[in-house]
C-alpha cells in the first residue's frame, strides 16, 4: 500500500519532537509532504527553528518546513515555557539548524497542497494550537471537503484540563480555531489527555531509547527526561505523557487505540471554562457525532512501536 500523505502541524516542544521523529522514521507508511510550525509551546520563531532542528537530527532534510501563524486568531498567545523550557526544546544544547525555512507561509502551503491534490488523499496532523488549520479553512473553505482526515492531539474530558482546570493547552491557546476545525465537517480523530495520560514514559522505556547508542536515541531520552519533570511534579505521575507521538502512532497502528464517535464542542465564551472540550461521551444530547474521541491505548504496544521506529534513525 502507498504511504499515507500527511502534513504535520506542530509547536515543538519535546513531545512534538518525538512525534516528528516517529513520523520521519516511517517513510514506508507516511509520506510527510511538509511540516508546518505554529506558535504554541513557545513563540513561532522558536517552533519553526525547533522543527528544522528535529528534521536535521532525523536525517530527513528532504522534508520542507514552513512557518505559519505567530498568534491565535483573536486572543493573545499563551505559551508553555514552564513545561518545555525557554527554547521549547530544553535539554542538551542544540546546534542552530542549517536546513532552510521555506519562503511560503504555512497556511498557503496547506491550502495549495489540499487544493491541488486529489480529494481525500491528504491527512492533517495537528500537534499544537489549531491556528494554522483554522486560518487555512477560513481562507479557502473549498479545501475542507478535500481533507482525508484530521488526526489531532488536543482536548480532554475525564482527564479535565492541564493549563486550566477545564482546558487542555492546544485547545485553550486558540479556542476559536479549535471550534472552527472541530465543527468544520472534516473527519476528525481526537487524541485528548484522556488517552495521552496513559502513554507514560518510565525509566525502562527511556533507557530503551538511550540503549540505541545513537544521537537520536540520546536526544529522545534527554527530551523525555526533561519533559517528565513537570508532570511528575504536577500529577505525581511516574513518567511523562507522550502526548503528540500518540497522533503518529494512531496513523501507524490504529488498533493500539480505542474510542467513541461522539459529539465534541469547544467552549469559546465562558472565561471560567474557556477551551474546554465538551465531549458527549454518554451521548446524552442530540448533538451529531463529529469526532472519534480516543480514550484508551495499549501503552506497551505504543512504546514498542515508538522504540522500534525511532531506533532506525
Ligand atoms: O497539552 C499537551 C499539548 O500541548 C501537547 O501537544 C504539547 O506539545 C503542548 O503543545
Ligand atoms: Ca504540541
Amino acid at each position: 500500500m502507498a504511504p499515507r500523505k500527511i502534513i504535520i502541524d506542530t509547536d515543538p516542544g519535546q513531545d512534538d519532537a518525538v512525534a516528528l521523529l516517529l513520523a520521519l522514521a516511517s517513510p514506508e507508511d507516511l509520506d510527510v509532504l511538509g511540516i508546518t510550525a505554529v506558535a504554541g509551546n513557545v513563540p513561532l520563531p522558536l517552533t519553526q527553528r525547533n522543527t528544522r532542528i528535529v528534521c536535521e537530527l532525523s536525517g530527513r532534510t528532504d522534508v520542507p518546513v514552513f512557518a505559519g501563524c505567530d498568534a491565535p486568531l483573536v486572543r493573545a498567545l499563551v505559551t508553555a515555557e514552564h513545561v518545555h523550557g525557554k527554547t521549547g526544546l530544553d535539554g542538551p544544547p542544540l546546534a542552530a539548524p542549517t536546513i532552510p525555512l521555506q519562503e511560503q507561509h504555512a497556511v498557503d502551503f496547506i491550502v495549495e497542497t489540499l487544493r491541488n491534490g486529489p480529494e481525500g488523499t491528504v491527512t492533517l496532523c495537528p500537534l499544537g494550537p489549531l491556528t494554522n488549520i483554522a486560518t487555512a479553512f477560513q481562507k479557502a473553505p473549498d479545501i475542507i471537503p478535500k481533507v482525508a482526515e484530521i488526526v489531532l492531539m488536543g482536548g480532554a474530558y475525564f482527564e479535565v484540563g492541564n493549563i486550566t482546570p477545564a482546558a487542555e493547552f492546544n485547545i485553550y491557546v486558540d479556542p476559536e480555531a479549535a471550534d472552527i476545525v472541530i465543527s468544520s465537517g472534516a473527519p476528525i480523530v481526537m487524541l485528548p489527555l484522556d488517552v495521552t495520560h496513559k502513554a507514560l514514559t518510565s525509566k525502562a522505556r527511556v533507557d530503551a531509547f538511550r540503549a540505541f547508542g545513537t544521537p537520536v536515541g540520546d536526544m529522545t531520552a534527554a527530551w523525555t527526561d526533561f519533559f517528565e519533570r513537570f508532570d511528575k511534579e504536577k500529577y505525581g505521575a511516574a513518567g511523562a505523557p507522550l502526548h503528540d507521538p500518540c497522533v503518529i502512532a494512531y496513523l501507524l497502528d490504529p488498533t493500539l487505540f480505542t474510542g467513541r464517535h461522539i459529539n465534541v464542542a469547544v467552549e469559546i465564551t465562558s472565561e471560567l471554562t474557556l477551551g474546554m472540550t465538551v465531549a458527549d461521551w454518554w451521548r446524552v444530547t442530540d448533538r451529531p457525532p463529529n469526532a472519534l474521541f480516543i480514550g484508551d491505548v495499549d501503552d506497551a504496544g505504543f512504546f514498542a512501536l515508538l522504540t522500534d521506529r525511532v531506533a532506525r534513525l
